[in-house]
C-alpha cells in the first residue's frame, strides 16, 4: 500500500446535466426518470390512461408473443404523447429497443449513478410483471408435449400437476438466458454472454460501445434483467398496482435503497438477486421458458427439433455459466468507467493460474469511498500518484475494493502489477480503499473478496484451487493491510 502525502480532491460528477451538446437527452437514468415523471403526472391528472409500462409496451417494449402470453395484451394503438417534447419522445422510443449495432454500439441502455449500465427493456418488463402481480402462470399443456418432439418427455417433466412458469423471471432473465445458450450451442463462434462496454463520456453519455464480441445477453442486459427481478419482486410483495415508478427508480438507483434498505440498491443487485432466487429455481425456469417458446407458433427454428432432455441440458449449462460469471463473481468496474489513463510502456503478461493473493489497504485515501464518483476519483488519484510520483507504469494494484459494493479494475487479471515488491508476478494485489489499522471494511466489502473474488478467480482458472492468501506485511516491511484487517484475513480460507 502506498502512503503518500499528496492532497487530492475528490472530484464529484456535476449533478447530471441531462442534455448533451447537441441538445439530445443524455443516456442516463436521470433522463429516464425525468420522462417517467412527466408521464406519471399526466397519468395522475387523467390526461393519459396508461401506466408508464403499458405505454412502453404499446411502443414496442416487451411485446413479443411470449411476453404477451405472460404479461397480458399490450395496448394496440401506439399512444400519442403530446405532453412529451420531441426529444423526450424519440429518447424514450429509442430506449425501448435493445440491440447491438455492427459498430458494437449497444442501443437501449443507460448509465446509472452507480457507474454500471442497464438495458431498459428487461427492467421495464420486470416492473410490469410486478405491477400486474404476475408470478406463477400455468404452462400451456402443449409446451410440455409438443407435437414436434420426437423423444418421449420423461416422467419428471410430467408430474401430473399443471406445470407453472414464473412470469417475472421469464420476461426478464430466463428466456433470454436459455435462448443465448441455445444459439451458442448451435454456433461455435457465438459467445453466450457479455461483454461489458464503455461510454463515450461518463459526464455526457451518448454512445455505449461493447468491449468485445457481442452476445444477446450483454452485461447491461443482465443488469437490467436482475434489476427487473428485484424491482418486480418488490412490487408483487407490496401489491402496489398504482405505485408511481419515478420515486421507486430514484430510491433504487440514486437514493437510500428500496423501502429505506441501504443494501437494496443497484450497487448490490447480484447479492440481492441471489437472495431472492432459490437454488435450482433458476434452472427450472430456464427450462420452462424454453418449453413455452417452443410451443409458440412462430418459434425459433432452433427450438422446433429440441426435445425436453436437450432443453434441460441447455438450461443446466446456461445457469451454471451464468451463476459463475454474474452471481459468484464480483461486479468489477472497468478502467474506462473510472477514467483510467493509459498504461505507460509495455505491460508484462501474467502466467496463469497464479498461486497467491496479497491483501492490501490503500492507507491513503484513508476513508472508504461509498459512491461511484468518490471511488472513481480515488482510483484516478492513486493512478496519478503511482504514475507520476512513483514513476510506475500504472496504478499498482490488480484490483481495488470500494465500499460502494463494487470492485474496480486496476491492472486486472492479465497484467503484472506493482503491489508487492518481489512477488508481483506470483499473485494478484487486492487493495481495500481506506485505512484499516483500527477498523474493518464494511462486511459486504470483505465478503466481496473473501466469498466472491477468490471463488471467481479459482473457477476462472486465474488462481490455483490451492491458492494462498497473504497480507502485504508478510512479504515486506510495512504495516499494510492494517492491524485490524490483517487479523481478519487470518480467518480466511487459504490464509497462511
Ligand atoms: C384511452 O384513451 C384513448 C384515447 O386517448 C382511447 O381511445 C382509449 O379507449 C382509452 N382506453 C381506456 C382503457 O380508457
Ligand atoms: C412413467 O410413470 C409411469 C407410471 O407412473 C410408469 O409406468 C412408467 O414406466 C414411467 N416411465 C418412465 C420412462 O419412467
Ligand atoms: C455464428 O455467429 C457469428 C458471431 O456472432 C456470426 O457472425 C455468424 O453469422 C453466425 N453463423 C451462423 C450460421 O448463424
Ligand atoms: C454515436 O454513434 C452514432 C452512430 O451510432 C454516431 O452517429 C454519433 O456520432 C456517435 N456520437 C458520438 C458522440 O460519438
Ligand atoms: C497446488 O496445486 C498445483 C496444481 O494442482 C500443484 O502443482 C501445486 O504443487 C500445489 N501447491 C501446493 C502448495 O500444494
Amino acid at each position: 500500500a502506498a502512503a503518500w502525502g499528496r492532497v487530492w480532491r475528490r472530484l464529484r460528477l456535476p449533478r447530471a446535466c441531462l442534455h448533451g451538446a447537441a441538445g439530445s437527452l443524455l443516456f442516463h437514468m436521470d433522463s429516464v426518470i425525468q420522462v417517467v415523471e412527466v408521464l406519471e403526472s399526466q397519468h395522475l391528472d387523467g390526461h393519459l390512461n396508461l401506466s408508464v409500462t403499458e405505454l412502453a409496451r404499446g411502443l414496442g417494449c416487451c411485446n413479443s408473443e411470449f411476453d404477451r402470453l405472460l404479461l397480458g395484451e399490450a395496448p394496440t394503438e401506439p399512444p400519442d404523447l403530446p405532453f412529451l417534447s420531441q426529444e423526450q419522445r424519440s429518447f424514450f422510443k429509442h430506449l425501448l429497443k435493445h440491440e447491438v449495432q455492427a459498430s458494437l454500439v449497444e442501443q437501449g441502455v443507460v448509465l446509472l449513478p452507480d457507474g454500471t449500465t442497464v438495458a431498459v427493456s428487461p427492467l421495464l418488463a420486470g416492473i410490469e410483471a410486478g405491477l400486474k402481480g404476475r408470478r406463477e402462470m400455468p404452462l400451456p399443456l402443449e409446451a410440455v408435449e409438443p407435437s414436434l418432439v420426437t423423444t418421449e418427455p420423461s416422467n419428471q417433466t410430467r408430474p401430473g400437476l399443471p406445470l407453472t412458469i414464473d412470469a417475472l423471471y421469464a420476461v426478464t432473465i430466463t428466456k433470454a438466458l436459455g435462448m443465448a445458450f441455445l444459439l451458442a450451442q448451435a454456433n461455435e463462434s457465438q459467445v453466450p454472454m457479455g461483454p461489458n462496454g464503455c461510454w463515450d463520456s461518463v459526464y455526457e453519455p451518448q454512445n455505449f460501445t461493447l468491449l468485445g464480441h457481442p452476445s444477446p445477453l450483454t452485461d447491461a442486459f443482465i443488469n437490467g434483467a436482475l434489476d427487473g427481478v428485484i424491482l418486480g419482486t418488490h412490487l408483487v410483495g407490496q401489491g402496489m398496482a398504482r405505485v408511481p415508478l419515478g420515486p421507486l427508480l430514484r430510491e433504487y438507483y440514486s437514493g437510500g435503497g428500496l423501502a429505506g434498505e441501504r443494501q437494496v440498491r443497484s450497487n448490490f443487485r447480484r447479492q440481492n438477486f441471489v437472495q431472492l432466487t432459490e437454488a435450482g429455481q433458476l434452472e427450472e425456469q430456464v427450462l420452462r421458458s424454453l418449453q413455452l417458446l417452443r410451443a409458440l407458433a412462430q418459434t425459433e427454428p432452433l427450438l422446433s427439433w429440441a426435445g425436453d432432455e436437450e432443453l434441460q441440458a441447455t438450461a443446466s449449462w446456461a445457469v451454471q455459466k451464468f451463476t459463475e460469471a454474474y452471481l459468484e463473481c464480483p461486479a468489477i468496474i472497468p478502467r474506462c468507467m473510472w477514467g483510467a489513463r493509459p498504461y505507460r510502456g509495455t505491460p508484462t503478461q501474467l502466467k496463469l493460474p497464479l498461486s497467491f493473493v496479497y491483501i492490501h489497504h490503500t492507507s491513503s485515501p484513508s476513508q472508504p469511498c461509498r459512491t461511484f464518483p468518490e471511488c472513481a476519483a480515488d482510483m484516478r488519484a492513486m493512478q496519478r500518484f503511482h504514475q507520476e510520483d512513483r514513476r510506475w507504469d500504472d496504478i499498482g494494484y490488480s484490483f481495488v475494493v470500494g465500499s460502494d459494493g463494487y470492485m474496480y479494475q486496476g491492472r486486472g487479471w492479465h497484467w503484472v502489477g506493482a503491489h508487492t515488491r518481489g512477488y508481483n508476478s506470483k499473485g494478484y494485489g487486492v487493495s481495500f480503499i481506506g485505512d484499516y489499522m483500527d477498523t474493518l471494511p464494511e462486511a459486504f466489502a470483505l465478503s466481496l473478496v473473501r466469498n466472491n473474488f477468490l471463488q471467481c478467480a479459482v473457477k476462472g482458472s486465474k488462481i490455483q484451487a490451492n491458492y494462498t492468501v497473504h497480507g502485504h506485511r508478510q512479504m515486506g516491511h510495512t504495516a499494510c493491510p492494517g492491524n485490524r484487517l490483517f487479523w481478519e484475513i487470518q480467518t480466511w480460507h487459504g490464509f497462511k
